[in-house]
C-alpha cells in the first residue's frame, strides 16, 4: 500500500493557498498531494468538506499551580481532550517558573504533569519570574538550546512581575540566545492604585475588576515593552491584547519597522466589560486580564486582525471553576475582585468562534484564518514547517471542518473540566467534524476519538521571527 490514509476531495485551505486535493499519510507524516489514487488502509471522503491545519493554540495554561491556593480544573488529560475536540492538535501551555524557583525544576515539573496524559502534540514555553545571574547565564540558554525557545515575563502580578531592569537582562539575552520573548503588559502600580480607590469606595463586585484593569495601564505597559525591545534591538511579542489603546501602540511600532507582533483572544471578540456586571457574583466568570473592554474595542480587535497587527489568535485558556472553592470562589462569594482568580475557558471553542465570526461573516478570509490560527504560531514559536501547514513532509495535523453545519455552544457538550463557558448559548456555523494529529484520529463530531498520552512532547526551534534586525548598538 502506499498510504495509511488518504483524505479524498477536501478543499484544502493553507495561511497561502486555496485547492482541491487528496492529502497521502503515511506515518504520521504527508507524503502526496494531488490526484492520488486509492490503495490505503483509510480513505476518509473530504468531498464538501474544508480541510485545514490543525490549530495550534500558543496561549494556554493547563494544571498551572497557582499562589493562592486556587486550582485549574484541567490538567494536560482534560485540557487537551478538549482542545482535539475543537480542531486544535498543538498546544503551547507554560511552564511557570516561582521566585526563589530554578527554571529548569519548574520545566521538569511541568513535564511530570503532562507525562502520558496528552490527547495532541504540545510544547512549553516559560514563563520568567526570577531572572537571576544562574536563570539568565546557565538556565535559560541551555533550555533554549534544549527546544523551550520562548518564554513570557509579566509587568503586572505582584508575585509575577518583573521591574524594567529585569525585564531589560531578560531581552538582552533573548537576543544572544534566539528566544522569543512575549510580554504580559499592564501597568501594575496604575492597577494598583486604581484598585485602592475602588476597594476604599466599596466597589468590590466583579465589574470592577475591568475599571481597575485600565486599557491605559494597558497601553503604557504595551508602549513600554517595545521601548525596552527596540533599546536592546529584538523582536516582542505583546500577548491577549483587549483594544485600540494597546493596538495602537503595535501599530506604531510595526509601522517604523520593529519586529513587535500581537496577539488576540476569542473574549476581546466576543465579551465586554458588561459581561462581568451581572447579578450576584456569575460576573466573576469572565474575569480575565486585561479585561474584555466594550463595543469599540472588539471592533478594533476585528480590524487588527483583518490588517495583520496581529499574528497569532489564541485562546489563554485559563480553566477555573466557577461553583467551587477552589476556583471562582476561592474567597467567597462577597471576594473583593482583586481576590478572584483571573482567568476564562476556550481552548475548544477558540477555532469554531474565529471559523463563524470571522469567516463565515467575511471579516477575515480562510487563507488568514489559518495563518492566525496556525501557521504563524508555529513560525512564531518555532515549530514551522513540522507543524502549522499542509505540506508533504509536515506532520499530518489536519481538521476537516464542515462549514455549514450549525452548532449552538452548550457547556454540556464541551470536554474540559470547567463549569460554565462564557460563551453559553452563542449560535455557530461552521465545525471541525474530524481532527487527525500526526495521522490519528483524535476527535470525530466534536468528540474525543483519541486517547491520554497519543501527544507528543515537541521540541521548539530557534524562531526566525525571534531574530534582531541587526541593528545592535553593542549588545
Ligand atoms: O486572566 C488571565 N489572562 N489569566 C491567565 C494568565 C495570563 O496572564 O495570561
Ligand atoms: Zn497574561
Ligand atoms: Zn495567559
Ligand atoms: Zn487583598
Amino acid at each position: 500500500k502506499r498510504f495509511d490514509t488518504l483524505i479524498k476531495n477536501g478543499l484544502i485551505i493553507t495561511a497561502a493557498d486555496r485547492y482541491t486535493a487528496d492529502i497521502g499519510i503515511r506515518d504520521g507524516r504527508i507524503v502526496a498531494l494531488g490526484q492520488e489514487p486509492g490503495e490505503a488502509d483509510e480513505t476518509i471522503d473530504a468531498d464538501g468538506l474544508w480541510v485545514m491545519p490543525g490549530g495550534i493554540d500558543a496561549h494556554c495554561h493547563l494544571d498551572q499551580p497557582l499562589g493562592d491556593g486556587a486550582v485549574m480544573a484541567d490538567d494536560f488529560d482534560t485540557g487537551t481532550r478538549s482542545a482535539a475536540c475543537g480542531g486544535t492538535t498543538t498546544v503551547i501551555p507554560f511552564a511557570a517558573q516561582f521566585k526563589g524557583q530554578s527554571l529548569r525544576a519548574a520545566v521538569a515539573d511541568y513535564h511530570q504533569r503532562s507525562e502520558g496524559k496528552a490527547w495532541v502534540d504540545y510544547a512549553f514555553h516559560m514563563i520568567v519570574t526570577d531572572p537571576t545571574e544562574k536563570v539568565l547565564k546557565e538556565e535559560l540558554p541551555a533550555l533554549i538550546e534544549e527546544g523551550y525557545s520562548s518564554f513570557k515575563i509579566y509587568l503586572t502580578y505582584d508575585d509575577l512581575k518583573l521591574n524594567d531592569r529585569e525585564v531589560l537582562n531578560v531581552l538582552a539575552l533573548a537576543r544572544r540566545e534566539g528566544g522569543m520573548v512575549m510580554v504580559h503588559a499592564e501597568n501594575a502600580d496604575c492597577i494598583a492604585y486604581l484598585t485602592e480607590l475602588l476597594e476604599e469606595q466599596g466597589k468590590t463586585a466583579p465589574y470592577f475588576h475591568a475599571e481597575a484593569h485600565s486599557s491605559i495601564a494597558e497601553r503604557e505597559a504595551t508602549h513600554r515593552a517595545i521601548s525596552l525591545a527596540e533599546l536592546i534591538d529584538v523582536p516582542v511579542l505583546i500577548v491577549h491584547v483587549s483594544g485600540p489603546e494597546a493596538i495602537e501602540q503595535i501599530r506604531w511600532a510595526q509601522g517604523r519597522g520593529l519586529r513587535v507582533y500581537g496577539e488576540t483572544c476569542p473574549q476581546y471578540l466576543m465579551l465586554t466589560a458588561d459581561d462581568l456586571d451581572q447579578p450576584g457574583f456569575d460576573g466573576a466568570m469572565c474575569v480575565c486580564s486585561p479585561p474584555p473592554r466594550d463595543p469599540a474595542a472588539q471592533e478594533a480587535v476585528w480590524q487588527a486582525l483583518e490588517t495583520g497587527v496581529f499574528q497569532v489568535f489564541s485562546s489563554d485558556h485559563a480553566p477555573f471553576r466557577y461553583d467551587d472553592p477552589k476556583g471562582k470562589k476561592l474567597n467567597g462569594e462577597s471576594a473583593s475582585f482583586t481576590h478572584i482568580p483571573n482567568g476564562i475557558p476556550g481552548l475548544e471553542t477558540r477555532l469554531s468562534i474565529l471559523f463563524s465570526e470571522g469567516v463565515i461573516k467575511e471579516r477575515i478570509d480562510a487563507t488568514r484564518f489559518v495563518a492566525l490560527t496556525a501557521t504563524n504560531p508555529a513560525k512564531i514559536y518555532g515549530l514551522y514547517p513540522r507543524k502549522g501547514t499542509i505540506a508533504i513532509g509536515s506532520d499530518a495535523d489536519i481538521t476537516l471542518w464542515d462549514p455549514r453545519a450549525r452548532s449552538t455552544v452548550r457547556n454540556q457538550d464541551l470536554h474540559h473540566a470547567v463549569d460554565y463557558t462564557p460563551y453559553e448559548g452563542l449560535e455557530l456555523i461552521g465545525r471541525p467534524v474530524l481532527t487527525l494529529c500526526r495521522g490519528t484520529v483524535v476527535s470525530r463530531d466534536g468528540a474525543p476519538a483519541g486517547s491520554p498520552g497519543y501527544g507528543q512532547f515537541l521540541e521548539c526551534e530557534r524562531p526566525q521571527p525571534a531574530r534582531p534586525r541587526g541593528m545592535s548598538k553593542g549588545f
